[in-house]
């Protein structure tokens, strides 16, 4: 099996990506993360899914595209011009909410509990404010991060950081944990509590 081999990509997958080139955007995600979030989205049908860090939406294309007509997703990104590209391809689906606000200011007005899926793809809800990020995820709900194995664009001093993260939630009694070294490295919490 060839596990790179993915089919079937979101119908505006290519025009956001030829975007996000021109842009020279690099933090879109890949391929086989897009892959597992379409799975996650169409295992909670009915869904409600938070994507911290819009990016251009290539994460928020897969996303839609597992998600059936009943869910709905929050995307958040504090950037205006990468969020953009998203809205242009994206906006029209009626499922999608844009938010062009700080992750931390969006974490700090939701209600715990209400996402079954949370995708914690900007610095807040991953590196702080991950106690506010995991309250919001619902019982049998999902907390998914990437970008976990090193990247070549990481800062110096980042990778204690990563290990001290892993750690951190392999120590949360209240959610099974998985990591993954797939793709950019994966890590998937499901709330057991
Ligand atoms: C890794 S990229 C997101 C990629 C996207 N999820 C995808 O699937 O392609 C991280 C994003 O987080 C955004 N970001 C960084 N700091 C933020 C903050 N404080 N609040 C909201 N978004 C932030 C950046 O603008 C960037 O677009």
């Amino acid at each position: 099996m060839n596990d790179g081999d993915i089919r079937r990509v979101p119908a505006a997958l290519a025009a956001i990506l030829e975007d996000t080139g021109r842009l020279g955007f690099t933090m879109a995600s890949e391929p086989k993360t897009g892959s597992l979030l379409r799975s996650f989205a169409a295992a909670k049908p009915g869904g409600r899914f938070l994507e911290l860090g819009t990016g251009t939406g290539v994460g928020t294309a897969w996303l839609l595209d597992g998600m059936d007509a009943t869910s709905r997703l929050d995307s958040v990104d504090n950037e205006s011009k990468v969020q953009d590209v998203a809205r242009h391809h994206l906006g029209r689906d009626p499922r999608v909410t844009f938010h062009c606000t700080d992750g931390a200011a969006f974490l700090a007005r939701q209600p715990s509990r209400q996402f079954d899926l949370v995708y914690a793809d900007a610095w807040p809800g991953k590196f702080d404010h991950l106690g506010p990020a995991l309250d919001l995820v619902a019982p049998g709900g999902i907390y998914f991060i990437d970008d976990l194995l090193p990247q070549p664009n990481w800062p110096e001093g980042h990778a204690p950081k990563v290990e001290a993260l892993v750690r951190d939630l392999d120590n949360r009694k209240e959610f099974a944990a998985t990591r993954l070294a797939w793709a950019s490295g994966l890590m998937i919490l499901v709330r057991v509590s």
